[in-house]
This record gives C-alpha cells, structure tokens and sequence, in this order.
C-alpha cells in the first residue's frame, strides 16, 4: 500500500516541491474528524426503533460542531482580506472574470495554501489550462477540507435522517447559493474549491441516487450495478492506473478547442469509459487489487 501512494503522491523528485495535500490525504484526515466526532459525540446505542426525522436531535452535538465548522468556512471564505484581489472570491482568476485578477485564482483557499505551503504547491490545477492561471492552487487544500467533513458527516447521517426531505434540502440549498448558473451564483458549483453548493450539490445527488440503487439493487434486485461495479471492485487500480497514465493517449489527447467546455467533458468520458473497460477486464480475470 506505501509503495502505491508513493507512486501517486511522490512524483515531484524534489522534497522542497513535493505536493502535501492530495485526495487520499483529504480523505484520510475527512475520516479521521468523522470517527472522532463518532467516538466522542456518536452513540453508544442505537435505538431499535423506526427512522424518524426527531433522530436529529440525539446527534446535536455534532450537528453543533459540523454548523460551527461550516460557519467558519463562510467566514474565512466570504470575509477574509486577500492582498490585490476581491474580498469574498471565488473565481479562478487568469482570465476569468475578464481577466481582472489574474493571481487571485481560489480567493481566500488559494490565498491560505499558498501561505501555508509555498512552493509546496500544486502546480497544475485543472483551470491553468482554461483560465490561463499562473498561481499555483491546490483543489485539495486546507480550506476545502471543512467542506469535505460536512459532506462526510451528511454520508454519516443517512441512516438517521428522513431521507428525501434531507436530500430535496440539499438540492434547493443548492440550487440557491448557485443560482442555478455555472458561476454567478452567490457560491458557484466548484469542486476545486470544494465550495458549499458542491457538496449540497453532489450530497442530494448522492443521496438520490444511493436512494435508488438501495430500491433497485438491494431491494428489488432488478440491476447488479453493472458497470460500475466493475471499476468499484477496482477503484484502487483504477485510479492509480489514471494518475499514472492519464496524461497519455489514449486517455488524453492535446486538445483542439481549448476554451471550450465540451471537448474536455467529452475527453473525461471517453476515458472514464476506458477505465470501465479495463475494470471490466480485470473483474472477469478476478483481479482485484487491495490496500
Ligand atoms: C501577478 O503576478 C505576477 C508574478 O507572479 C506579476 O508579474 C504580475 O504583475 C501580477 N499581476 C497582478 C495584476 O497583480
């Protein structure tokens, strides 16, 4: 398992550039909060009884602490003074925004990595190519990681709370703060930022579609969840196979029109559905590889 996340993570051959946050970085610490949270605020029994919506409650405190951290976010995220940029944004700088501020990409994430990490940092942000940015800007920064704990903690929740009023929540939420635009809502969708409407967003669309495949799978046994069930059995593979490979075709390829949305989501599915295929390869080899 250390060799597979040196693979991943230990790319930069210097120490004084090596990347420190990451995605299995931002997990590990997500799910070391959730357990303490669990451990000092969870219960030790849970009640035999039916769902109810009154469940809330008996997790208040950590419904307290998840609202804290989650105000906290806005604060620092919508307050905090960044040198030469806006207060409060959360655009991707380079030439967005009609190019008006170039070195403000992430706002106050950008700003606090940055000065937490130097040239520690990531480099090659998914908006260097369409923004044309220079700064350097981790999607998976410290900022973000309160965002990942509450999308954590709404996971923890599914048991507990009523299941679609939760989720329609997160979707109006959602659909509020975005104003259902791509970025001029009051807080855009933005999954580099790992911003408040990402998670709402992502979480009721988790939570509809958990809702449906527990219907269709677990209870009527209509679908086995192929085929993604095939890069599920997998996911370890698959996704140091796409760190490794993913720059090369025919994965990728140098795209004709870069300005543009569509050719990268096209260039995203089409190697999405690579990796499937090879999941699927492997699944019928009984490959499986496993931390
Ligand atoms: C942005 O930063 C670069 C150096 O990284 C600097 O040359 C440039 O003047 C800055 N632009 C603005 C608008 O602050």
């Amino acid at each position: 398992g250390f060799f597979i996340l040196c693979v991943v993570d230990c790319v930069p051959v210097s120490w004084s550039w090596l990347r420190i946050p990451g995605v299995l970085q931002r997990l590990g610490f997500t799910y070391f909060v959730l357990s303490l949270l669990q451990t000092f605020w969870g219960l030790k029994e849970i009640p035999l009884r039916a769902v109810s919506s009154s469940d809330v409650v008996l997790y208040w405190p950590q419904w307290l602490i998840i609202i804290l951290l989650e105000t906290l976010w806005l604060c620092i995220t919508l307050l905090m003074p960044v040198p030469n940029c806006p207060t409060g944004y959360l655009g991707a700088g380079g030439i967005g925004d009609n190019g008006l501020y170039p070195n403000c990409t992430g706002g106050a994430a950008g700003y606090i990595d940055r000065w937490m990490f130097g040239d520690n940092m990531y480099r090659y942000p998914t908006c260097k190519e369409i923004y044309r940015t220079t700064q350097p800007f981790d999607p998976e920064g410290v900022l973000g990681t309160i965002n990942s704990i509450a999308m954590g903690f709404l996971g923890m929740q599914v048991r507990w709370i009523i299941y679609f009023s939760s989720m329609i929540q997160q979707g109006i939420s959602a659909a509020i703060l975005s104003k259902c635009t791509r970025d001029e809502g009051f807080i855009p969708v933005n999954k580099n930022l790992w911003s408040l409407s990402y998670v709402m967003c992502t979480g009721c669309f988790s939570f509809l579609l958990l809702g449906g495949m527990y219907f269709v799978t677990d209870i009527k046994g209509w679908w086995g969840g192929q085929p993604f069930i095939y890069p599920g059995m997998n996911s370890i593979f698959v996704y140091v196979g796409h760190s490794l490979l993913g720059f090369y075709f025919p994965f990728s390829w140098e795209m004709r029109f870069q300005e543009s949305h569509w050719e990268w989501l096209f260039q995203s599915l089409w190697a999405t559905a690579l990796w499937v295929l090879i999941a699927y390869l492997l699944y019928r080899k009984k490959f499986f590889l496993k931390i």
